[in-house]
């Protein structure tokens, strides 16, 4: 298939990126191109127990697009409870199970990357989601643990006789973390072999990798951290403008500049949603949350600056969004910010 041809076809969905991908930068993909987003990874266990902060994690803002929730866990009661509940709040499209994440934390609990060794476990869990809900449900997960143990095609099956109606294949290994090859080849072997659809993922930086993931056949590519503080890549790896065009340092500054402060602009909305929503939990104030996500998220949008470096270094005395415009105007010049509708006074 020709590459032009394959990215006009294929979809685009944002990967669910955990201390990332809540409400507001969801929004910001949907309004620069993604079909899809997905929420972080919902925790079966939290939510079985109760627990409030894992429930803000299935928060959305008005305006998002379709949106999926992801739900981690390993045991199938949670799980159908998870999906029971996802369910209920009639805001997602699709449901998805995490049998992919290798971080300690939560293989530990033999939930996300554990479950890749055991593909019976995962189609008991996919049942149990499957009986407790409407939705579509997929699986995300990996070719297998390591090059020499490929349980890929034991996963789809799990997949496909659970009821699943599509498969997303993060194709690196679970020993490759998340660096290394990706295995298109292993991908394209997926789509020939699946009967139900089949979304890509791992390693798609711009529109020449994107092409190369879409002419294996997949009905959508997931861009993960790519989008990060780079959300118009939605829509430029379907554009038919050269790459030198796409790269330009001038636009690149400009978008940058102004994703920044609409995604300021969202964070503080959504800070308003959350203390509407949860009234009973300590949540951190606006100046607050802006102060974490300035030092997880925002200060990507002026990597690569002069003046990034003193920059983030700064941010570590930040507590307030006044503090946080001072210190972006004085470090980039006032027309690293737009003017936007939602700033604080004064
Ligand atoms: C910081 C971070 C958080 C992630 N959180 C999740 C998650 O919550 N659920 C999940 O399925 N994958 C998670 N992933 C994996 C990504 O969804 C994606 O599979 C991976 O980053 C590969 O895509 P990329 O090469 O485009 O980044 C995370 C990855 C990173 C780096």
């Amino acid at each position: 298939m020709c590459g032009m041809h394959a990215m006009q076809k294929v979809k685009c969905h944002l990967a669910p990126l955990a201390g990332f991908t809540s409400a507001p930068f969801r929004l910001l993909c949907t309004r620069r191109g993604a079909d899809l987003t997905y929420t972080e990874m919902v925790s079966a266990a939290g939510l079985f127990h109760g627990s409030s902060p894992t429930r803000q994690l299935m928060e959305t803002m008005p305006g998002e697009g379709p949106v999926a929730c992801q739900i981690f866990g390993s045991k199938p009661h949670e799980l159908a409870f998870a999906a029971a509940e996802a369910t209920k709040l009639n805001r997602f499209v699709e449901l998805n199970l995490n049998a992919g994440c290798p971080m300690p934390n939560i293989v530990h609990e033999g939930a996300g990357a554990a479950l890749i060794h055991n593909p019976s476990l995962v189609h008991e869990c996919l049942l149990a989601m499957r009986e407790a809900t409407t939705l579509p449900l997929t699986l995300k997960t990996r070719p297998g643990p390591r090059p020499d143990k490929v349980l890929l095609f034991e996963l789809l099956d799990a997949a496909e006789t659970a009821g699943c109606s599509g498969f997303i294949l993060h194709a690196r290994f679970t020993s490759q973390m998340h660096g290394g090859d990706v295995h298109l080849d292993l991908l394209a072997e997926l789509v020939e072999r699946a009967k139900i659809s089949v979304t890509g993922n791992g390693g798609v930086y711009n529109p020449s990798t994107a092409r190369r993931m879409a002419e294996t056949g997949v009905a959508a590519i997931m861009l993960g951290r790519a989008a990060l503080a780079n959300p118009w890549l939605f829509s430029d790896v379907r554009s038919d403008e050269p790459s030198e065009v796409l790269e330009a340092p001038s636009r690149r500054m400009a978008l940058q500049n102004a994703a920044f402060a609409e995604h300021l602009s969202l964070l503080l909305q959504f800070s308003a949603q959350l203390a509407r929503d949860f009234p009973d939990d300590h949540l951190p104030s606006s100046d607050g949350l802006v102060s974490i996500v300035s030092r997880t998220h925002l200060f990507r949008y002026f990597n690569g600056r002069p003046g990034a470096a003193v920059f983030r270094r700064r941010l570590n005395e930040i507590h307030s969004v006044s503090e946080l415009l001072a210190a972006v105007e004085e470090s980039f010049g006032p027309d690293a910010l737009p003017p936007c509708p939602a700033w604080p006074e004064g």
